[in-house]
């Protein structure tokens, strides 16, 4: 793994750092097979960076879009961070519509919703159901708890491991999440963090040695790239590491 830590000056250079990597990281996927895939963060973090990628020129009939974690409510939740992505960037660009993978929330229930995502996955990366598909970009944000995705403090979902996705917990109200070991196939995992709320549980998943299943992003080693990208609100007490 190799792993790049880099804090900038404030949310607007974060910002257009972020664009910088994740278009570089996609433009050389499509070099090297002819598409990309990403996975998106939710939260509120990341929509200034879709909001900056709606105004790339990018071939996004190459791009296909999925999601790394999603609550359980509709679409057209506020909630949803399929809507907030889907307004912020892929509802302004012409990427094809079959080129969205969206988290489903209106099955049967999570755990079969989260069967029926990883079974896509599974099919659209062409992989048996015992293998890892290697995503080019997963974007990631931690909450003030160290969670990352849907991967919240103790519970079940950070015990998951030969599955894709699976059924998050956040105080009782269910989330569809990717597992951390589908995370940590990614080529390269990029986590975006700004505000100083953000800065005790980035010293636990920073300590060179603590409690994962406390907190939880400890987990997040991919056999790629591990790149840390944050404002100084977050980061300054962080020791920058270059690529
Ligand atoms: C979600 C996210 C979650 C998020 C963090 C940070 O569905 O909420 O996937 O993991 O990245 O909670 O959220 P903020 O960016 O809003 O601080």
């Amino acid at each position: 793994m190799k792993k790049i830590v880099e804090v900038l000056a404030d949310r607007e250079a974060l910002t257009q750092r972020l664009l910088e990597v994740v278009q570089s990281k996609i433009q050389a996927a499509i070099i090297k097979q002819g598409i990309c895939t990403i996975a998106l963060a939710g939260g509120s973090t990341p929509k200034a960076l879709y909001e900056a990628i709606a105004t790339c020129d990018l071939p996004w009939e190459k791009i296909h879009v999925f999601w790394g974690d999603e609550r359980y409510v509709p679409p057209d939740c506020p909630d949803s961070n399929q809507l907030m992505a889907r307004q912020a960037w892929l509802d302004r660009v012409t990427i094809p519509a079959a080129n969205i993978h969206p988290m489903p929330t209106g099955g049967i229930d999570p755990a079969t919703d989260a069967v029926t995502y990883e079974t896509e996955l599974q099919e659209f990366f062409k992989v048996s159901a015992v293998k890892f598909p290697n995503f080019d970009i997963i974007l990631l944000g931690i909450g003030d708890d160290a969670h990352t995705a849907s991967l919240f403090p103790g519970t079940e979902a950070l015990q998951v491991s030969d599955r894709l996705v699976t059924v998050g917990n956040k105080d009782g109200q269910p989330r569809i999440t990717f597992t951390i070991p589908l995370i940590n196939h990614a080529h390269c995992v990029i986590f975006i963090v700004a505000g100083a709320s953000k800065k005790p549980a980035l010293a636990q998943i920073f300590a060179p040695t603590g409690d994962a299943i406390a907190y939880p992003a400890r987990f997040i080693q991919p056999n790629g790239e591990l790149w840390w990208l944050l404002d100084t609100a977050a980061g300054e007490d962080l020791q920058p590491q270059t690529a």
